[in-house]
């Protein structure tokens, strides 16, 4: 008997055009959470989605328990005890909790066609009790929380016995709150021995659950270590194979004239009384929890959602945006979090991608100018460093992290003035960050004045001057670069700060 749970040796999976997985390798213990790191684009939800029968290699080898397997579909891998949790959920929206997880298999009165539903409700409710979770059996899926989905994704793969568990990027979407909870299920499912493996692009989630963490460049097997025995600057290194000398590349600018001010803002249930001001010079965090109200500013500067009261002001001018034609006419951008849903076209190419927001600027005669998109397209898959064979490849074949360079690339192209980034890193690796915040830079420079929406303090301490703190729908404080700290932040993220006062 092995003592794995699961072996892979030399796996091999190509793509038109790329070498996706290129002998990569990866073992698991009974009972172990094992971290997968790389870059974007080196091929960790490629090898997943292999283990998962979703993807078919082209060579290399499977062993569960010592045994060699071939896995042909995600069903079989199901019965042979392995579930993946996607990036994207793969739940049936419209149907409930309880007939998510046993969606194909419901219990049958009898001998009869029809469903137990008493059965099928008690099953799934000793599911989510297992693993703690309280949410009614009845609700559709499309009226869960993302962190719900997730439990009922975990609850799905308990249904079917697994062994191993595959999580990618499971933390991008949650909460701090919601992510707690996954840790302690995590470390609950560690003692019923069963193997996890949890894909991240959060460093610091290594130090807290893994047992061993494995680094992928370029579709290869760099190395696996114990988390004890490594640092964040080892794995660092081994991800992007030289040394990242500075996370936060921030170069200071001198505060220039004022682009956009908002006074009052309002919107019914969303955020109230919410007054600031963008500079160019200036990088502008907005911070908070999550579900504080700060998306949704975004949204209504940008046109997406109606405001109930307020004004916006741009370059101290009254303006309206009525939708977000017009905010793009206006030179205001918004880079959204949900890229999947806002931001892409995932049929089209990467350079249609690129173009689409200002297509109408290479447009002479009523013709596109092809050549001069391809250009453009061009430039951007360099200076992003965007990872794909071509230009002409459709965005859905890019990785998660490349995806939403695409999106980046998008809006540099608009030659916006205003540029509202929400969570413009989540999702992309170490390495790639750092070009994000030289490009942040860059933008300041060509001055374009930015709000940066996120809820990582460090790169929100790194690279903003000043930081506007939301609580409960209201700006709770605004921080100078200099007198920021996260215990400064989360005072005013959490409200403490305001009972202090009052
Ligand atoms: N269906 C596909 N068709 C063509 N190429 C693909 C396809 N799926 C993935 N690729 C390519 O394979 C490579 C590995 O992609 P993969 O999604 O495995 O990366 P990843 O490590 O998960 O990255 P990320 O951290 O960005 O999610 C990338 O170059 C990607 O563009
Ligand atoms: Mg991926």
């Amino acid at each position: 008997m092995s003592e794995f749970v699961l072996e892979m040796r030399d796996i091999v999976k190509r793509f038109p055009g790329v070498l996706a997985v290129n002998k990569a390798q990866l073992d698991l213990r009974p009972g172990e959470a094992h971290c997968l790191v790389g870059e974007n684009g080196a091929g960790k939800s490629t090898l997943m989605k292999i283990l998962a029968g979703a993807l078919q290699m082209d060579s290399g080898e499977i062993r569960l328990s010592g045994e060699p397997v071939h896995i042909n579909s995600p069903h079989h891998a199901q019965q042979l005890g392995v579930s993946m949790i996607y990036q994207e959920f793969n739940l049936s929206p419209y149907l409930s909790v309880a007939e998510n997880i046993f969606l194909g298999r419901e219990p049958r009165l009898g001998r009869t066609p029809l469903v137990n539903w008493r059965e099928m409700y008690g099953n799934a409710r000793e599911l989510l009790a297992r693993i703690r979770v309280n949410l009614d059996v009845r609700k559709p899926v499309n009226e869960c929380s993302v962190a719900q989905q997730q439990m009922v994704e975990i609850a799905k793969a308990l249904s079917f016995n697994s062994k191993i568990i595959v999580m990618d990027e499971p933390s991008a979407t949650l909460t701090d709150h919601e992510l707690r909870a996954l840790f302690e299920l995590i470390a609950e499912l560690k003692k019923d021995g069963i193997g996890m493996i949890y894909i991240s692009h959060r460093l610091e989630e290594i130090f807290e659950i893994g047992d061993r963490v494995t680094v992928m460049r370029d579709g290869q097997y760099i190395g696996t270590h114990p988390v004890s025995e490594t640092s964040r600057e080892d794995i660092i290194r081994m991800m992007v194979g030289r040394e990242l000398t500075d996370e936060f590349p921030k170069i200071v600018c001198e505060r220039g004239e004022e682009r956009l001010r908002v006074e009052g803002l309002r919107r019914e249930g969303a955020f109230e009384d919410v007054s600031f001001s963008l500079h160019t010079g200036e990088i502008t965090g907005l911070t908070g929890l999550v579900g504080a109200g700060r998306t949704e500013v975004a949204r209504a500067i940008f046109g997406a959602d109606r405001i109930d009261g307020g004004q916006i002001y741009l370059d101290g001018e009254a303006v309206t945006v009525r939708s977000p034609q017009d905010a793009i006419r206006q030179g205001v951008g918004l880079l959204t979090e949900d890229r999947k849903n806002q931001g892409l076209v995932l049929g089209m190419t990467v350079r249609e991608n690129t173009t689409l927001a200002n297509l109408k600027s290479l447009v002479r005669f009523l013709f596109v100018n092809r050549g001069r998109e391809r250009e453009i397209a061009e430039k951007y898959v360099h200076d992003l460093g965007i990872k794909t064979p071509s230009i002409e490849q459709a965005a859905q074949n890019l990785s998660g992290g490349n995806q939403q360079k695409v999106v980046l690339a998008k809006w540099l192209f608009t030659d916006s003035r205003v540029l509202i980034f929400d969570e413009p890193t989540r999702g992309i690796d170490v390495g790639a960050k750092v070009e994000i915040y030289k490009l942040m830079n860059e933008l300041v420079r060509r001055d374009v004045c930015i709000l940066m929406i996120s809820s990582e303090l460090p790169e929100v301490l790194g690279m903003c001057d000043r930081i506007l703190v939301m609580h409960e729908g209201r700006l709770a404080g605004e921080l100078p670069r200099w007198d920021a700290s996260q215990e400064a932040i989360m005072r005013l993220a959490t409200g403490s700060a305001l009972a202090e006062a009052g």
